[in-house]
């Protein structure tokens, strides 16, 4: 495995960690690690904060999001016996370490320094089951005399929600006590910010948040003022100067959390100490995961069962590729993004997030439709408990509040469809259309079908008299705030993803016997096909939009924002665009789209903003939304072309967006190279190329699932699997092995006559197999659960 080096770090040799080797990389360069309800961030550098279920409503410890400090952490200091002091990561004392790396990994980070001889591993992760995170810290004496280290831990109480600028009136409900029995100081909130029927304001906190040691601690505090000391800071707090902290809890302070150890190590000697930080449901509860986590062996048992749980989860679906940068990130880094980051933290450095967006997070889990559909149903019911009888949706809700917002933006509600047909597709299970599931708004519920059923005719409720789609406040693209307000402008991408929507739902209304539905969908779709195909053509290509005016948008007659990519690829995807238009598009998206960054979202950006466009025009030009590349709309050109056929640009559009790649120049990217960016900006801003937005939603699990299904071919669909190469001609060949319904499927692509796509000829299990006529692509038979199949597939001349 090529490990990808630039001069602030690798992938390990399995490609399972990335490796820094220096604190100062361009930009924070982050883990995000969660068991499913608890979770932190870390960067490399050792910032980041925790939380329990909500990465707002509910963060442990204080972080206010600051890229260019990366200030805010939870700290561990150390001071020897000649007043040197440093940190286990290297904020906040900011030394000079005498080796420094920072292993990324998956479901765990360490930090390795050395510092006046003496070296530390501090490794930090989440046990699966239970709401707290373990650091493992290991000190060995590399020097030729006694030592005797003081170590100090420092984190800041959140508890709930505790923003800076509101501190003094947060701390004061605020209570923290030392209990010497489990080493341990423990924190309560008796008001957490969270509306309830007793009124806003009105309610307590319903955790006991807790920081233990293994060993006993010598001093604590829990008084923000004593440790740091009056002015003071983290970099040099007054506390780590002292024989022995000053032991104050109790409600009245502004609370921090700090243990302080004493040791004594012998030359060549090392010693291990165990710190848990978690947020319990009482005393008891905590209590009790401190003395476990404090007997020996339990936190590399801990460890070893995330690894497990990890590696199943990653292993269901491996791919070797002649382009080993996509081999990591789908065998590893973009599934790990999408579940770690994505479904379960929903947290990163640049957007706290921890709500479900209605349309976000049922995309991101279309990313275990190949790894355990099960999750995704979850994901689906969940979500259709989020709509409202008349069939639209919350834009997003919070967890454990469920407060959420309902707007107009247009698409939300067509993503249930739309993943729904996805799940379908995997599993076969048409039972899930029979789950009952409540409205917001009328707790008797329907059908999953029902549901479904709903937002497509709410969606066809909302058209133009020219019959378009009503863009609304919106539509996938949130920046387009203000298109269409006085619902009257229109969204041609809207129109090609419903059409896409009812093609596919008709067939799924059919398959249930609704003949009526499958018969209602196909005439609209038709009908919506003819509109978009008439009115929403520029000429040459599609145009983006119209305006409650009925200005034209994202047209060739526009200075600004001419040429606009979802229209283009959705045209394609959708099957709106007949075959000498869609490649007529598809033109237009690689020479006027497709810059060395990957393809923009529109082209040239806005300059000035539009009050009837939307915040999209307000945003610098070029970035995000606004002229930059948006990976999570980006990967769809991947799907646009590999319909087309066109193998080079598929993996050439994929490469581009890949990390990996990206970050081969890591001072212009300035991102990790190990996980996608939300965007990456593009030509009219002077930091052209560099990444921002990491871990963000949509990207991960789409780059993924275009880079299997789409590039390697490999789709689910009601009948079967289906292997639909579709790759640069050089490339030989390459294997996909997954398991799809139970059965193990283990396939090798060769490609002797080096095409682009078409399958030739394929065997199952040593048999050869028949094509069905006219398609290009093998179709493979369902297996018996259990069991496993060699499949070999020649493409060729077609
Ligand atoms: C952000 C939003 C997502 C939206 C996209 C494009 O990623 O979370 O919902 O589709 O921006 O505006």
């Amino acid at each position: 495995m090529r490990n990808f080096g630039t001069r602030y770090g690798s992938f390990s040799r399995d490609g399972t960690e990335y490796i820094i080797t220096t604190p100062e990389t361009p930009r924070p360069w982050i883990n995000v690690i969660s068991n499913g309800d608890y979770g932190f961030t870390v960067s490399q550098t050792g910032g980041g904060y925790s939380w329990r279920t909500h990465a707002q409503l509910n963060r442990l410890t204080r972080w206010e999001q600051d890229l260019v400090k990366d200030e805010w952490g939870k700290f561990l200091y150390i001071r020897d016996e000649k007043e040197n002091l440093w940190s286990a990561g290297w904020k906040p004392v900011c030394g000079t370490p005498e080796s420094y790396r920072c292993r990324h990994g998956v479901g765990y980070t360490a930090i390795e320094s050395k510092n006046f001889g003496i070296e530390t591993v501090l490794l930090m992760f989440v046990p699966n089951d239970a709401p707290l995170e373990v650091w493992r810290l290991t000190l060995r004496n590399r020097s030729r005399r006694t030592r005797t280290l003081n170590l100090y831990t420092y984190l800041e109480w959140g508890l709930g929600q505790a923003p800076d600028w509101h501190r003094e009136f947060h701390k004061s409900f605020a209570e923290t006590a030392y209990d010497a029995a489990s080493h341990a100081v423990y924190a309560t909130k008796r008001l957490w910010e969270v509306p309830t029927d007793r009124g806003h304001w009105n309610t307590g906190w319903p955790y006991v948040a807790f920081h233990s040691s293994s060993l006993r601690p010598s001093s604590f505090d829990t008084d923000r003022e004593s440790f740091l000391g009056r002015y003071g800071g983290v970099a040099h707090p007054a506390g780590v100067r002292m024989k022995k902290l000053k032991r104050r809890s109790g409600n009245w302070l502004d609370p921090c959390a700090s243990l302080h150890h004493t040791l004594v190590l012998k030359p060549g000697e090392s010693t291990e100490i165990v710190y848990t930080l978690g947020c319990a449901a009482s005393k008891p509860e905590a209590a009790e995961l401190a003395a476990r986590f404090a007997a020996p062996g339990e936190a590399d048992r801990a460890l070893e069962d995330v690894a497990v749980r990890w590696r199943s989860l990653l292993e269901t679906v491996h791919v070797a590729t002649p382009d080993p940068s996509m081999d990591l990130m789908e065998n590893i880094w973009l599934k790990y993004q999408a579940i770690s980051g994505r479904m379960w933290g929903r947290t990163a450095y640049y957007q706290t997030g921890g709500a479900y967006g209605f349309r976000d997070q049922l995309q991101d889990s279309q990313l275990w439709l190949s790894i355990d559909p099960e999750l995704a149903k979850r994901q689906l019911l969940l979500h259709a408990r989020h709509q409202f009888d008349d069939g639209t949706v919350y834009h997003w809700w919070h967890p454990i509040s469920e407060v959420g917002l309902r707007n107009r933006i247009s698409d939300n509600l067509l993503w249930l469809p739309y993943v729904m047909n996805g799940y379908i597709q995997e599993t076969a299970d048409f039972t899930v259309l029979d789950c009952r599931e409540p409205f917001v708004d009328n707790a008797s519920g329907a059908t999953m079908y029902d549901h479904c059923v709903r937002a497509v005719e709410s969606a066809l409720g909302r058209f133009s008299a020219r019959g378009l789609p009503l863009i609304g406040e919106g539509d996938w693209n949130d920046g387009l705030s203000a298109v269409g307000l006085d619902m009257k402008g229109e969204s041609v991408w809207l129109g090609h993803f419903l059409h896409r929507i009812l093609l596919d739902f008709s067939a799924i209304a059919a398959r249930r016997g609704d003949a009526s539905r499958a018969g209602l969908f196909t005439s609209r779709a038709a009908a919506l096909r003819e509109s978009l195909n008439t009115h929403a053509w520029d000429g040459r290509y599609y145009y983006g939009a119209t305006k409650d005016s009925g200005e034209k948008l994202g047209s060739s007659s526009d200075t600004e924002g001419s040429v606009w990519l979802n229209p283009q690829t959705w045209a394609v995807i959708g099957g709106v665009a007949d075959l000498s238009r869609a490649r007529a598009v598809f033109d237009v998206v690689e020479k006027e789209l497709e810059f060395e960054i990957g393809p923009l979202l529109l082209h040239p950006a806005y300059t000035t903003p539009d009050r009837f466009i939307g915040y999209l025009t307000r945003y610098s030009p070029g970035m995000r939304e606004n002229g930059g590349v948006y990976t999570h709309g980006a990967t769809w050109a991947v799907i646009a072309a590999a319909i087309l056929g066109r193998g080079e640009s598929a993996h050439r559009i994929y490469s581009k967006l890949n990390p990996v790649n990206r970050g081969k120049k890591p001072d212009v990217y300035c991102a990790e190279p190990y996980v996608t960016a939300g965007n990456i900006e593009g030509p009219e801003s002077p930091f052209y190329g560099r990444g921002g937005w990491t871990w963000y939603t949509g990207s991960a699990a789409w780059l993924y699932r275009v880079g299997l299904e789409w590039i390697l071919g490999v789709r689910a669909t009601f009948d079967g699997l289906i292997v639909d190469p579709c790759i640069p001609a050089a490339w030989k060949g390459y294997t996909v092995r997954r398991l799809f319904r139970g059965a193990e499927y283990r396939i090798t692509v060769r490609n002797p006559s080096h095409v682009e796509c078409g399958v030739q000829e394929f065997s199952v299990d040593g048999g050869g197999m028949a094509k069905t006529a006219g398609t290009r692509y093998a179709s493979l038979p369902v297996f018996p659960a259990g069991s496993a199949h060699e499949i070999v597939i020649v493409m060729g001349g077609v």
